[in-house]
């Protein structure tokens, strides 16, 4: 007998399932942004033995809106401002129930056409929504994170002075990759996994608005051809994780073009903003680059997991990643099928597409630019009230939707206000009414807010000044 019930019964499930979401999403303005409990709470309220025996789906449904409802982090309501998390849309929410049920997976075209080709479909879009050749190949992943490696991995294999398939890279001559100061992590992460070494990713200085010195740039990719080691590849962030800065893609495009470097634009944040007016000339570039990352799942209001990597040539995915056991092999190679698996690292991969597809189509790229053009809106909202404020400073506000300040009350030294505001960002945590993050811009400790979500109005960001000014206050006094 299978696992399966009578599709009344399903329905009524499902039923009480879509009645848990929609009552959580008439819920998402309310109450804190953060639970507030500790490790052991959690692990105690989520705590019990393997269950041996079936437990009622009503209950189940019940138990998960109790236990799982009241612990989650808030980040699709309004006043999630942290890291890059976008609060997601409701039309992916059925995307993704209907992704579950047909279980797709397109490791190869044939075990299901329908996921691959959609796949290719919105990330030819997604590569018309930025302004990049549609010629190109792309692939959706888990992530930035994962797609910056995989960018990676072809920009290695395409530019590494020996074959590194059979032999590795320990017959070459060090390679060296170059981000700036600004580079996200990923870029560490995937230096040390693709055994290149993480001091061999050069950080090159920024300017006063955060954006890489190509002067530097140049220096450092002669000054390591001179020590004989070999530049592959060179990087250019449009919209880094920081502070929102676009770096000047086309001298970073030139210095690619005069040295013979592979040339990735991680645009995983800043990406969506590349087609939108007031902003799109600083995305100017973008379109010579090898590979592109651009995350669907941050500022294209897709719910995760949604990462994007395009390539150029097509061609230099799949030599990078073409691998085909005998289990894998089938009759019919040609006829202008494509194997994902041959584009990307992983074999088995859900139908990731099939969100980004129902979102496009549901909203339409002009008004996902214009929710864009909003969010940007948002971030010079917010510069403006802490620049009105006598008691905050703006440290930092690119281009894009983020902004970094602090609560700067007179009187106090640089290690003093440093202090003051770690402490801000540990209270704010645990007051749960805003959820906002920190970071470190050039030395100075910054209350860092991200505007990705279509649901953050005015009215929350005045909230969120109050908010700083009274923990502030509190902890100054
Ligand atoms: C510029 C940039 N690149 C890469 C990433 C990593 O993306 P993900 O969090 O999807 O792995 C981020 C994340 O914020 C980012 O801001």
């Amino acid at each position: 007998m299978s696992l399966d019930v009578s599709s009344r019964q399903f329905q009524q499930w499902i039923k009480q399932a879509g009645q848990l979401v929609s009552d959580f999403y008439e819920r998402k303005e309310e109450g804190s942004v953060f639970a507030g409990q500790s490790p052991t709470e959690v692990q105690e309220l989520l705590e019990e033995s393997l269950p041996e025996k079936a437990e009622s789906i009503n209950n189940l449904l019940d138990e998960t809106g109790e236990k799982i409802l009241s612990s989650i982090t808030n980040n699709i309501g309004p006043r999630y401002y942290g890291y890059i998390t976008g609060g997601g849309n409701q039309v992916a929410v059925l995307a993704e129930m209907i992704k579950a049920s047909l279980n797709q997976n397109n490791l190869k075209w044939h075990s299901s056409p329908v996921s691959t080709e959609l796949e290719r479909l919105v990330m030819r879009w997604v590569a018309e929504f930025i302004g990049y050749p549609t010629s190109s190949a792309g692939v959706l992943l888990s992530g930035g994170s994962v797609a910056n490696f995989n960018c990676l991995a072809v920009a290695r294999k395409i530019k590494a002075p020996a074959d590194i398939s059979e032999e590795g890279v320990y017959g070459s001559r060090p390679m060296t990759v170059y981000v700036s100061e600004e580079g996200h992590s990923s870029f560490d992460k995937a230096m040390d996994m693709l055994g290149l070494g993480k001091s061999y990713l050069r950080k090159i200085p920024v300017d006063e608005q955060m954006r890489i010195d190509p002067e530097q740039l140049e220096k450092q990719v002669q000054k390591d051809k001179n020590r004989g080691l070999e530049p592959i590849c060179a990087i250019a962030v449009a919209g880094t994780t920081n502070s929102g800065a676009v770096d000047d893609l086309q001298a970073v495009a030139e210095i690619c073009q005069k040295h013979g470097l592979w040339y990735h634009v991680d645009a995983a944040y800043g990406g969506p903003a590349a087609k939108v007016e007031g902003v799109s000339e600083l995305f100017e570039g973008i379109e010579q680059a090898d590979s592109v990352v651009v995350n669907p799942h941050k500022w294209m209001y897709v719910p995760f997991e949604a990462g994007g990597v395009l390539v150029k040539n097509p061609e230099h995915l799949r030599r990078t990643f073409s691998t085909i056991p005998d289990y894998l092999k089938s009759d019919q190679q040609n006829g202008g099928r494509t194997d994902l698996m041959e584009y990307n690292l992983p074999l088995t991969k859900e139908f990731k597409a099939l969100k980004v597809w129902m979102t496009l189509k549901a909203y339409g790229a002009d008004r996902i630019r214009s929710e864009i053009a909003r969010d940007i809106g948002k971030a010079k909202y917010l510069a403006e009230l802490v620049e009105e404020h006598e008691q905050l400073e703006l440290i930092a506000h690119g281009s894009l939707s983020i902004v970094c300040f602090r609560y700067s009350p007179d009187g106090l030294d640089e290690t003093s206000l440093n202090e003051l505001n770690d402490r801000i960002i540990d209270e704010i945590e645990t007051d749960g009414r805003v959820f906002l993050t920190g970071t470190k811009i050039h030395g100075k400790t910054a209350l860092r807010a991200c505007f990705i979500n279509h649901r953050t109005e005015n009215d929350d960001i005045d909230f969120l000044r109050d908010v700083v000014l009274e923990i502030g206050s509190g902890l100054n006094s």
